[in-house]
């Protein structure tokens, strides 16, 4: 038994150092980084868009996982609730750093950061939602643009927690994967040129804000009720697009 123990213990020294160190172990050849693309776009209109993200190689002998580090600005939001569903659903990672509010607006609202883990397999990509919050109104309306700079990209060989130094990179460690339990060493591919992108969001007009009690005016004409309808009315500015009045008739 214990003879038994020994040769599974020297196999596995002889087969799991080989896994480690087979093709090109636990480093990347700077041939190889220099093939590697993130690239980043924003689909779909209005509020409720996807941020789509996609790194390409040449083949590796191993399979390679990516991590982006993605910081957001006030002006748009990730939904946990939603991202947990689509985790379930479609096998989406994304870690959030800080818990976010749905509701606020984007000037009581602070920037956050989304670990977004792709793949394997291949290929390495991801459609996340992002939402677009609500801008505090203004005397003149009009839109205001949220930009989306591109975020972090961070590589590692999925058979591996640490890496072989020796590479004009920076290593950073992260977590191993979107359940978080550990932190492995990845290495980040720096001085890829992704373009940001931009959202345009409607700014409400302050002149057309909704009155919030019956007997208010709206618009100089005087209000008998407001109800949140879902419904858009042409009447009411975009701000308050859910709110519906009805007003009194002379
Ligand atoms: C991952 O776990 C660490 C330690 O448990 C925690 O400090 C950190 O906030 C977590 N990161 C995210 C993005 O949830």
């Amino acid at each position: 038994m214990l003879l038994l123990n020994c040769v599974v213990v020297v196999l596995c020294f002889i087969f799991c150092r080989a896994s480690q160190n087979d093709g090109v172990g636990c480093t990347f050849a700077s041939s190889w980084l220099e093939s590697v693309v993130l690239s980043m776009k924003l689909n779909k209109h209005g509020f409720h868009r996807d941020l789509v993200y996609e790194v390409r190689h040449e083949p590796t002998s191993h399979p390679v996982q990516a991590l982006l580090l993605h910081k957001l600005p006030s002006g748009v939001y990730m939904d946990q609730y939603q991202l947990a569903d689509l985790r379930e659903e479609m096998g989406l990672q994304v870690l959030l750093n800080s818990a976010l509010d749905l509701e606020s607006p984007a000037h009581v609202s602070s920037s956050f950061s989304a670990l977004v883990f792709l793949g394997p397999p291949e290929p390495l990509h991801a459609a996340v939602p992002v939402h677009g919050r609500y801008h505090k109104a203004s005397s003149t309306g009009g839109w205001e643009q949220v930009i989306i700079k591109p975020p972090r990209l961070l590589l590692r060989l999925e058979h591996c927690d640490t890496l072989d130094h020796g590479l004009p990179h920076r290593v950073v460690d992260a977590p191993c994967t979107v359940q978080n339990q550990s932190f492995c060493s990845w290495l980040e591919i720096e001085g890829l040129k992704v373009p940001s992108v931009s959202l345009e969001l409607p700014v409400g007009d302050s002149s057309l804000l909704i009155p919030k009690s019956a007997g208010s005016h709206f618009r100089g004409e005087k209000v008998k009720s407001c109800f949140r309808s879902g419904l858009l009315t042409s009447q009411v500015s975009w701000k308050f697009a859910e709110w519906s009045c009805t007003v009194l008739q002379f």
